[in-house]
């Protein structure tokens, strides 16, 4: 019998292992980063940015690593989402939405109040659907770019 879209995107759902590890090798990221138009970065930066993470969430489909998104913060009060990435040959196929929906449930067990990220514009659905807001009238939120 054929199989439904959606049994077939559970099945392929099912592949990705979601880890949790700051174990990845940094020139898997750095191409991940490269291949979804971010600028260069060198292999010893992603290593320390990994480091310095209070999170690191990859997806794999075996050993390619399809996706990433790392929080930082005090683990405590708050933390922010940075470089949220899913290999554009895997897009729109879930994984980012899962990897998220791990990652916010990861989160949960440390009980932090409060997440915050950066959406460029036309990303800005793919957070709100997982419950992201936009800041308030009163709430803004200010960055300064130190280079
Ligand atoms: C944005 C990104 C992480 C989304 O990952 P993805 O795996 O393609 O997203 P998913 O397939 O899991 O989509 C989950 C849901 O979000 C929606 N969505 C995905 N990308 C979207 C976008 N750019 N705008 C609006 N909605 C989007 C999907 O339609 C889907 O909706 P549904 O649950 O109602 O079916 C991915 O496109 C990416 O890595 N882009 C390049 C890097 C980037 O721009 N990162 C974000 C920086 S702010």
């Amino acid at each position: 019998m054929l199989k439904s879209t959606v049994s077939l995107k559970k099945d392929f759902l099912n592949k990705i292992k979601i880890r949790y590890d700051k174990n990845i090798p940094p020139e898997f990221v750095q191409q991940l980063y490269l291949s979804v138009g971010w600028q260069h970065r060198e292999c010893c930066e992603i290593k320390k940015s990994l480091e310095g993470s209070f999170l690191v969430a990859s997806a794999w489909i075996g050993e390619i690593l399809v996706g990433l998104a790392r929080a930082t913060g005090d683990g405590v009060f708050s933390v922010t989402i940075w470089d949220f990435s899913i290999l554009p040959a895997y897009q729109k196929q879930g994984i980012g939405k899962l990897l998220l929906n791990s990652m916010l449930t990861k989160l949960n067990d440390y009980d932090i109040p409060l997440i915050t990220l950066y959406s460029e514009l036309d990303k800005k659905n793919f957070y709100s659907k997982l419950g992201f807001e936009c800041g308030s009238k009163k709430i803004i939120g200010m960055y300064k770019y130190n280079k």
